[in-house]
């Protein structure tokens, strides 16, 4: 038995790569899916229904059920309009997992506005604007209905917003924001059935052959395939996963790991205001063995960062 049978969902940038699986894997699983992609460049430049069609028609052939849309995610009518062509086409919105996404890589002292602009544009307003309007629909049906609602949110973070990557300043801020967004939509959706949960996916798509190279497909499993990603993000999307709220995960190849997120690890306290002096003489207690200085103590992720 399917486990999403008659649930709907939307997938953003589900064109290609990583949300192409998304799309396949929750229709596999009986979910009406809303195919969303522009079907842009990888820079954001430049549209093109073509990838959302035939994500629609590689659904349909499977005997599943889909629509495309071409909606700009980080435009907020166009955000409106891909929620409203859900409950329309559909009847009503279960999920939506937010993962359109662009690059525009340059080191900080390179960077221009526009590129600055661009990428926080779409990672940031193109969570945003879905989110809103997802949420806006779920807490008004349940506020009717008395009821919680089979609400589900992934967003698509990335290592690179976890753990920092150098040439990345506009995407590193974006990811990493997403994740605090997450946490944020998590604690506010709770009461009526909705969770939020942040992902960041390692894959072989065009969006790593820029920095990678083309990574070579082995002849046994493919931990680099972008369809490796879908099974765990759908889990989250099941009745199944109701309790796992707030949350991050890494997710490539077989390998799925918890982020465990921002704590306190240390604290110093004077029980009155610090001088500069003392603390020059302090601060080495507040770090423990924590060794200080670079480039030895920058967090690291288990694998490549994107
Ligand atoms: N591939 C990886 O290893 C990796 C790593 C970390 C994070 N990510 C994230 O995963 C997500 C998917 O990336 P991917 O690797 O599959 O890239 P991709 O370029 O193959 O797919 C992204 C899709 O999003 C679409 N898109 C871009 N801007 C859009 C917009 N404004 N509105 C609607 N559609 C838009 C593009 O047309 C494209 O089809 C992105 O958010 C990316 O940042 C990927």
């Amino acid at each position: 038995m399917p486990l999403l049978e008659g649930k709907v969902a939307i997938v953003t940038g589900a064109g290609r790569g990583v949300g192409r699986g998304h799309a396949l894997e929750l229709a596999r699983q009986g979910a009406k899916v809303i195919v969303n992609d522009l079907g842009g460049e990888y820079d954001g430049t430049g549209d093109d229904n073509r990838p959302a069609t035939e994500v629609v028609n590689e659904i349909k052939a499977m005997g599943g059920e889909a629509a495309a849309n071409f909606d700009n995610v980080a435009d907020f009518k166009g955000a409106e309009n891909m929620i409203n062509q859900a409950i329309e086409t559909f009847g009503d919105l279960n999920i939506l997992i937010n993962n359109a996404g662009i690059l525009r890589d340059r080191m900080t002292f390179n960077m221009e506005e526009a590129e600055w602009d661009a990428v926080v544009t779409v990672h940031g307003k193109g969570h945003f604007a879905p989110t809103k309007f997802a949420c806006t629909y779920w807490r008004n049906k349940s506020k009717e209905t008395g009821n919680p609602v089979h609400g589900r949110l992934i967003h698509t973070s990335s290592e690179s917003g976890l753990f920092g990557n150098a040439g990345q300043p506009n995407y590193d801020f974006a990811k990493a924001g997403l994740i605090s967004f997450s946490l944020c939509v998590a604690k506010e959706m709770v009461k009526y059935g909705v969770t939020s949960n942040a992902i960041a996916p390692r894959a072989r798509t065009r969006m790593t052959e820029g920095t990678f190279g083309n990574i070579p497909k082995p002849e046994g499993f493919d931990a680099w395939d972008p369809d490796n990603v879908a099974p765990w993000v759908v889990y989250l999307c099941t009745e199944e996963a109701a309790h796992i709220t707030g949350q991050c995960f890494v997710v490539t190849g077989g390998e799925v790991s918890l982020i465990e997120q921002h704590h306190v690890c240390n604290t110093i306290n004077k029980g009155d205001r610090w001088t500069v002096e003392e603390l020059v003489a302090k601060s080495a207690e507040l770090f423990g063995d924590r060794a200080t200085g670079a480039p030895a103590r920058f967090p690291v992720s288990s694998g490549a960062a994107q």
